[in-house]
């Protein structure tokens, strides 16, 4: 596996609004009874682009992934994904992306190998392709080995690489990850960032994640949206939001603390705080 490649591996993509579009909403909301989760979202993904939605806890980016992702249902405003209404043309939608949750969810009960089978009768892959587009997907995760042990034995890691590998099977034009590297170690993290990378390269994969690792964030999204309670309060690349600010040498989460306010203890960065928090969770 290679290091994560830095920021000159960059796609091309247009710094402000995107020309060409696979993603888009308008005025997206989601309301829990009275409770507004999100709140008027107005995003645009060009294909191929890597776009990361930022934000604090709670910020309302799973509620949005599960918006474009048909699994709930928006209070108002509309969102395409591939030029397809995300409610009035559901299925569609679905054919069209592929989703890691933010929580993991893959059958520990089951190998990887039967996990996969699962996902690939789901896909309505054809069963004559199925054996090869499964062995394709685990080459591609470098989980040939595992493929027969019961997932219970995996690693964070290597359930990861395999939720990635199932929601690749179909081969998505777009990939929602949510939260893909939550409580990895700093090794397995490389890794799914780096097949993240080669999805896009290798397939022009569109990816559009969330993170709470915003030096990540920085070398591997195009652009990305910082949420507040709801709302977006800043969008772009990462390097027009950093030279926006009044600092020299701004880092992203300068970025993040300017716009969302956070308030942390004197000399604790949200980056360590993220860390922190990741490091005391455990999956699975
Ligand atoms: N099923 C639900 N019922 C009621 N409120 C919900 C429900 N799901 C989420 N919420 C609320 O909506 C808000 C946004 O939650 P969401 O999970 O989208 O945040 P998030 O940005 O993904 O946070 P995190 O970084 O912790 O994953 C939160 O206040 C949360 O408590
Ligand atoms: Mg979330």
């Amino acid at each position: 596996m290679t290091k994560l490649t830095g920021r000159a591996d960059r796609l091309e993509t247009p710094t402000n609004f995107p020309k060409s579009v696979i993603l888009e909403t308008q005025e997206l909301t989601h309301r829990f009874d009275k409770f507004t989760a999100v709140d008027g979202l107005n995003i645009s993904v060009a294909p191929g682009e890597v776009f990361g939605l930022l934000g604090p806890n709670g910020a309302g980016k799973s509620t949005v992934i599960k918006m474009l992702t048909t699994l709930l249902p928006p209070s108002s405003g509309r969102a395409t994904i591939a030029g397809y209404d995300v409610t009035h043309q559901s299925q569609a939608v679905r054919r069209a992306i592929g989703y890691v949750p933010q929580a993991l969810s893959a059958d520990g009960s089951l190998t990887g190998y039967e996990n996969l089978l699962i996902f690939a009768k789901l896909y309505d892959i054809p069963s004559k392709r199925r054996q090869q587009r499964i062995r394709d997907v685990l080459e591609f995760m470098g989980l040939e080995e595992a493929a027969h042990r019961l997932v219970r034995n995996y690693s964070g890691g290597m359930i990861r690489k395999l939720e990635i590998a199932q929601s690749i099977l179909h081969r998505p034009q777009i990939m929602f990850l949510d939260e893909p590297t939550v409580g990895l170690d700093p090794v397995a993290r490389s890794q799914v960032w780096n097949l993240v990378q080669e999805l896009r390269a290798d397939y022009g994969t569109t990816i559009f994640l969330t993170t709470h690792f915003l030096e990540e964030a920085d070398s591997l999204c195009n652009r990305v949206a910082i949420m507040n309670r709801g709302k977006v309060i800043a969008t772009g690349t990462p390097t027009d939001l950093k030279a926006g600010l009044d600092k020299p040498n701004a880092t992203l989460d300068d970025v993040f603390i300017q716009y969302t306010g956070a308030e942390l203890a004197s000399g604790v960065s949200y980056h360590d705080t993220a860390r922190t928090r990741r490091n005391a969770q455990r999956l699975g």
